[in-house]
């Protein structure tokens, strides 16, 4: 949908003034609050490895070790809390300098550079700083929306720069999608939350007035008319990724951001007609921007939502209303933690309750609460599920359970602890075991399997960019590899990345940075994938550096609470094995 909007104006990419050298910054990217919870982090690891293949035992010790990556302590900055955005905004850094070099044990990978400086050329500025990366600096394919910066394709993008100690531009960008939040929001007469962020921004440059403005999407221009549900929860994922990088607390202090925060939350709050404590969606609302039948309860979009719910109650401060959305948050955890642990998830097991469900059972005791019809599972299912392994499953709802597999949702429901450690250890060792239909020669299929023949037209509506094994509809992302990486990191299988990763370097820069590759091993470059696509470039680098020093998992990754384990586990456990 979105990516297939005519453009607005070319926006006119100067390529000199636009690379910005890399910082070579010694400093360390977490706080004490990070180191603590990295060395929890750490044990748990260690425990979760005795149960663990030996080489992956190796690997995730030498990972973990102390060593050349350990690197001091980043010094705390202050910025001021102001209300006047444009003033927060910093200017670029132009330091000149080479990516981080001379980790004795991580030789850097030739693509690691070639890699940093398409990510530096990708930048977009605004009044000459440095506020987002533009989704793909293609030059042999029309622009159409892919010269504006995207909510959720400067996620990586935002790491990469964190994690390489250039925090400005990501600041830069969290208060300018603010500003942009604040803007009225039609789509012909009716108009859209307060709280919605855009999907997408463009600078426009006048070169008569030497001015720059801005252009935004809700969603009101792209193909479907449906706003981004995701761009709120990236947003206040990345502010938290922000806080925790840098030690720098006054930005999400700021009322501004307090604001924008209590916005979201009161979109994806609100009371309604609901039974489920999950969030209702359309179609095309996340990064499958296109008909998918992810409508409903996806997965993706839930377990963002969990994670964003638990981001914005560490930053919250109790004033201005903050207090009572604390406590919202705190209900809506619990009730969505047992929702979905309960419900999307599948393992062998499950799937054979499932299978011998009855139906039209009525009442508290119904054990088939949904009423799915078992004919209603695919085929597919059961030849897809190892004996040893589990996921959370696409979407739930009255009648109908979408078993897709989404790498995304599950990756997030690890890192954000919406999975259990049993559950997050299922996960990986069901990619394990699935590793030709899941990763196959190019990581990571966004979705598994295809939608083909009748059932292609009837949920895509014959869209001819989703064809089987293409695109949204079973095709290989690599941006995906830092996800699977920090799951991977946070589970102590990093053997896993490593193998996902050995794949990506044989042929990501070879094949100049795809979108998307296709067919059922991600063999080919995707029908109309983009070359030079950002988030594959920043993807890459963000996996390399967390593989490289594992203390930088801290800034998206979260703990489970342990209080609120304590309340389910006396209420059920059905997702135990
Ligand atoms: C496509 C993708 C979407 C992405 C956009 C820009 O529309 O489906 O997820 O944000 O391209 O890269």
């Amino acid at each position: 949908m979105l990516s297939d909007k005519p453009d607005i104006a070319s926006l006119s990419l100067d390529p000199v003034s636009h690379v910005l050298s890399r910082k070579v910054d010694a400093s360390c990217t977490v706080s004490h609050d990070g180191i603590n919870s990295l060395l929890e982090n750490e044990h748990r690891h260690l425990r979760n490895i005795e149960t663990r293949k030996a080489s992956d035992e190796k690997t995730l010790s030498e990972l973990m070790a102390p060593g050349p990556s350990s690197r001091p302590l980043r010094q705390i900055e202050t910025v001021k809390s102001s209300e006047c955005l444009e003033g927060m905004i910093s200017p670029s850094i132009r330091s000149a300098g080479t990516p981080r070099a001379g980790l004795p044990s991580f030789e850097p990978h030739p693509m690691v550079g070639e890699a940093w400086e398409n990510l530096r050329r990708s930048l977009v500025y605004f009044r000459g700083i440095p506020v987002g990366t533009i989704a793909a600096l293609d030059p042999t394919q029309e622009a159409l929306n892919y010269n504006q910066v995207f909510v959720r394709d400067f996620v990586p993008s935002a790491l990469a720069f964190l994690m390489n100690g250039e925090s400005e531009v990501v600041k830069n960008f969290l208060l300018k999608a603010l500003r942009l939040q604040a803007w009225e929001k039609r789509i012909d007469c009716f108009t859209l939350g307060e709280g919605a962020m855009p999907a997408s921004f463009k600078v426009l440059h006048d070169p008569v007035r030497k001015s720059d403005t801005m252009a935004a999407d809700f969603g009101e221009s792209a193909i479907g008319r449906v706003a981004p549900v995701d761009s709120g929860f990236w947003w206040i994922i990345m502010l938290r990724a922000y806080t925790k990088s840098t030690g720098d607390h006054s930005l999400a202090d700021m009322p501004d951001c307090q604001r924008g925060m209590r916005l979201i939350l009161s979109l994806c709050l609100a009371e309604g007609f609901d039974t489920f404590p999950t969030l209702l969606c359309a179609d095309g609302c996340s990064m499958i921007d296109r008909r998918m039948a992810i409508y409903g309860y996806p997965i993706e979009i839930q377990a963002l939502f969990f994670m964003a719910l638990k981001c914005a109650k560490l930053m919250l401060k109790p004033e201005a209303g903050g207090k009572a959305f604390i406590e919202r948050i705190d209900k809506r955890l619990y009730a969505l933690s047992y929702h979905i642990r309960s419900y999307f998830w599948l393992d062998f097991q499950q799937l054979n309750n499932i299978y011998r469900y009855k139906t039209e059972e009525y009442s508290h005791t119904a054990v088939n609460k949904f009423n799915v019809i078992p004919d209603s599972i695919p085929d597919w299912v059961f030849d897809f599920m190892p004996m040893r392994g589990g996921y959370f499953i696409g979407n739930v709802s009255p009648a109908r359970m979408d078993f897709r597999w989404f790498l995304l949702g599950n990756c997030v429901a690890v890192l954000s602890s919406l999975a259990t450690p049993e559950q997050s250890s299922a996960i990986m060792d069901l990619i394990e075991a699935r590793w030709m239909d899941l990763v196959g020669e190019m990581p990571l299929k966004i979705v598994y399997p295809a939608l083909e023949g009748h059932e292609w037209n009837i949920v895509t509506g014959c869209d001819p960019k989703n064809t089987r094994w293409s695109y949204h509809n079973g095709g290989s992302w690599p941006v995906l590899i830092w996800l699977l990486t920090a799951a991977c990191i946070k589970t102590g299988r990093p053997q896993i990345a490593r193998k996902a990763l050995e794949l990506v370097e044989s042929r990501l820069s070879k094949d100049g940075w795809p979108e998307y590759y296709d067919g059922k091993l991600g063999r080919y470059v995707g029908k109309q994938a983009r070359k030079f696509q950002t988030w594959s470039i920043s993807g890459y680098l963000v996996a390399k550096m967390m593989m490289e020093d594992p203390s930088h998992l801290g800034m998206i990754s979260l703990e489970e609470d342990k209080k609120m384990m304590k309340r389910y586990l006396s209420r059920s456990a059905s997702w135990t094995f």
